[in-house]
Formats: structure tokens, sequence, C-alpha cells
């Protein structure tokens, strides 16, 4: 489980609220990987949360690029290599539900998500703050 600390908030709403929903997504797959869940139960935790972070990616590169964001190449390419990581992660997952390789995958996607919004989310944040644009 991914507990929401204050040291995610990046200070601006509507990422903080997306990144809070993406845990919650991600604490419900876990919830299910730890119990006696379908196969069918556990893949759809698995799209949502893949259609929500690609929806959530999809939204912070639209306001990079409307900004203009000088590291928005770099930030982007991130969120590329993460979606196809968590597409595996997701495949790994459904194999292994219940099993230590499928709380390993869980464990990466939890450093993930908390390295990636402490340190590239936090910059972009901090972009948007320091022009008063959020
Ligand atoms: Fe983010
Ligand atoms: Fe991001």
């Amino acid at each position: 489980m991914i507990a929401w600390e204050p040291k995610f908030a990046l200070g601006v709403e509507v990422m903080d609220r997306q990144h809070q929903r993406l845990i919650e997504l991600a604490n419900e797959l876990a919830a299910r990987m730890g119990s006696a869940a379908t196969g069918d139960e556990i893949a759809a935790c698995v799209r949502a949360l893949t259609d929500y972070t690609a929806r959530h990616f999809w939204m912070e590169e639209r306001l990079m690029a409307d900004t203009g964001y000088e590291r928005s190449g770099l930030h982007g390419e991130q969120h590329q290599a993460l979606l196809r990581e968590l597409e595996r992660l997701g495949e790994q997952m459904l194999r292994g539900a219940g099993t230590r390789r499928g709380m390993k995958a869980l464990g990466f996607l939890r450093d993930w998500v908390t390295h990636h919004i402490q340190l590239s989310d936090r910059d972009f944040a901090k972009h948007l703050i320091s022009r008063g644009i959020l």
C-alpha cells in the first residue's frame, strides 16, 4: 500500500488531485492482489490504473506544451517509459497474482510513482507556480 504523504503534494491542485487518485487505484490493485480476487477482477484494476495513468500523463504533457516548459521532452520520455513499464508490470501482476513475483511488480510500481512525482513532477509544478500559471 502507498500512503499519501504531505511530501507528495506539489501545490498544483489538478496534479495533486490526480496523483491522489493514481495512488488510490494502485492501492485498490494491491488490495485485490492480496485477496482471493479473480484474474478478471485484477485485470480490471490493472486496466483502470493504466487508463488513468495515460490520461494523467496526457494532461501533464498538454500543460507542458501550453506553458512552454523547457524539460517537456525529457519528462514526456519518462512518461512513455513508465507507461511501457506499467503495461509490463500489469501482465506480471496478472500472471503472478498472490505470488512473490506479483508483489515485486507492485513494489516497482510504488517506487516509480513516488519517485516520478517527487522529482520530475515537482520540477514541472515549480515551473507552473513560478510563472503564476496555476
Ligand atoms: Fe504526474
Ligand atoms: Fe509526470
